[in-house]
């Protein structure tokens, strides 16, 4: 079965969609924190798809709710033509979690499409066409998006990147002004107001970013830094749109929107993956005003809120907040880390342990004083997790960052499962 998948995927699949390992798993069934291949072979899943799993693998509550649909024969597919209660509820529930005044809601069936809607929105409400983003920043994989990228792997030689200017990331690890971490003046957010003045008009439709950034790598900025972006980019009559397609639903383990957290109300968040457990579904939440700006014209999406999807977003956000998931984010996420420092000691390859909650980085060098990227070693990393019935993840521009992003209901038990199977694949590792 596994080789005719490889044959099939080889002969009738893009070449872009590359599994992971050298070895891929062919999963066939999950449940709470655990997944299994199709050899019997169980792992405690620590990627969730790629971040996607927020409540846990086929939650009872929702499968309950799916089957209850199922078996009343309930509508399946209705576009926003009709009225549906599910995604109505959704909305209502984004709605109400969202910081500030931001009530206004859109669906679709990814993160990268609810960017372009994002985006759409701030051009049509201000007026304006640039957009700033982040280099390591990584947005999606339709047309705005990629561009708004700031990754040399996922972008095409061919690829247009219309009105977008690129401005310097957070990298506190590698500061890309050589300043050491916490003792800066936040040069890099000066460094949107440089990008705004000399490659754009000096007005802005809106700066873009993800408040960790998650496929460069967890690159966790300060608040401050967020703060003086912000003010920036109100300065240049900007929208700020924050994309929590990964630290959205909780993942940060203090609010369910990670801007919350920060402190900034930002005029646009856009999310998807644990938002719908999943389920493909991805939303945008806008402060009335910008969203008005659309009206008159109509924008149609076949599937985005449809039935299904929109159930289980919205018995995902209930499931969080009744098993006080985010607290237990909060918690598993602390122990994880000081798990990690200890492993530190012992193992000079973790360079930078970084994060909040449950959205972890490990980046792994080969000399903690050059810093030097550990790419062959984060690659053969996986593999010994792997080894140990343990799916772990990679990210950064050069792929020598570890990304652990369990389920939020991850137990302490699991947590430690964690941390012996990584200190045994780092044993393996540096033998
Ligand atoms: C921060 C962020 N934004 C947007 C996207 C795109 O979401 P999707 O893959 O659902 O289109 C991703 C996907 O990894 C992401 O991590």
């Amino acid at each position: 079965m596994k080789e005719k998948i490889i044959h099939q995927r080889e002969k009738y699949v893009y070449p872009t969609k590359v599994p992971y390992y050298k070895d891929p798993i062919h999963l066939t069934r999950s449940s709470g924190s655990y997944v299994w291949d199709s050899d019997g072979k169980k792992y405690l899943d620590v990627i969730g798809g790629i971040v996607s799993i927020s409540a846990g693998h086929n939650h009872p509550r929702i499968k309950a709710k799916m089957l209850d649909m199922i078996n009343n024969d309930s509508i399946q597919h209705t576009t926003y033509l009709y009225l549906s209660e599910y995604m109505a509820d959704l909305a209502e529930k984004i709605a109400k979690l969202a910081p500030g005044t931001l009530t206004k809601c859109y669906f679709t069936n990814s993160g990268s499409e609810a960017n372009e809607m994002a985006v759409m929105t701030a051009r049509v409400a201000t007026g304006n066409q640039m957009v700033i983003s982040l280099r390591h920043g990584y947005h999606g994989g339709t047309n705005v998006p990629l561009g708004l990228c700031g990754h040399s792997t996922w972008k095409f030689p061919h690829q247009p990147q219309a009105s977008i200017a690129h401005a310097k990331a957070p990298y506190c690890y590698r500061c890309p002004y050589g300043a050491t971490e916490g003792k800066c003046n936040l040069e890099c957010a000066d460094d949107v107001r440089e990008v705004i003045q000399t490659a754009t008009s000096g007005k802005i439709a809106a700066f873009i970013k993800e408040p960790i950034l998650g496929v460069g790598g967890f690159i966790d900025a300060s608040d401050e830094y967020h703060k003086k972006v912000y003010d920036i980019v109100k300065e240049h009559g900007g929208l700020y749109i924050s994309d929590e397609v990964q630290t959205g639903a909780g993942r940060t383990g203090k609010d369910f929107f990670m801007s919350s957290t920060i402190g900034i109300e930002p005029d646009i968040i856009t999310m998807a993956k644990g938002i719908g457990n999943g389920a493909p579904l991805g939303a945008v939440v806008a402060k009335p005003e910008f969203a008005e700006s659309l009206k008159g014209k109509a924008h149609f999406n076949t599937f985005g809120g449809d039935p299904y999807q929109a159930m289980q977003a919205s018995e995902t956000i209930s499931i969080i907040q009744d098993e006080n998931l985010i607290g237990n984010a909060d918690r598993m996420g602390e122990y994880l880390i000081a798990g990690f420092k200890e492993m530190q000691r012992d193992f000079p390859l973790i360079g930078d342990i970084r994060g909040r909650g449950l959205l972890i980085g490990l980046e792994l060098v080969t000399n903690p004083k050059t810093k030097d990227p550990a790419i062959k070693e984060t690659a053969d990393l996986m593999e010994y997790a792997k080894e140990e019935g343990i799916l772990i993840g990679k990210g950064s521009l050069l792929g020598n960052v570890i990304r652990l992003a369990p389920s939020l209901a991850i137990t302490q038990t699991e947590c430690d499962e964690l941390l012996t199977g990584l200190r045994k694949a780092f044993t393996k590792l540096t033998k």
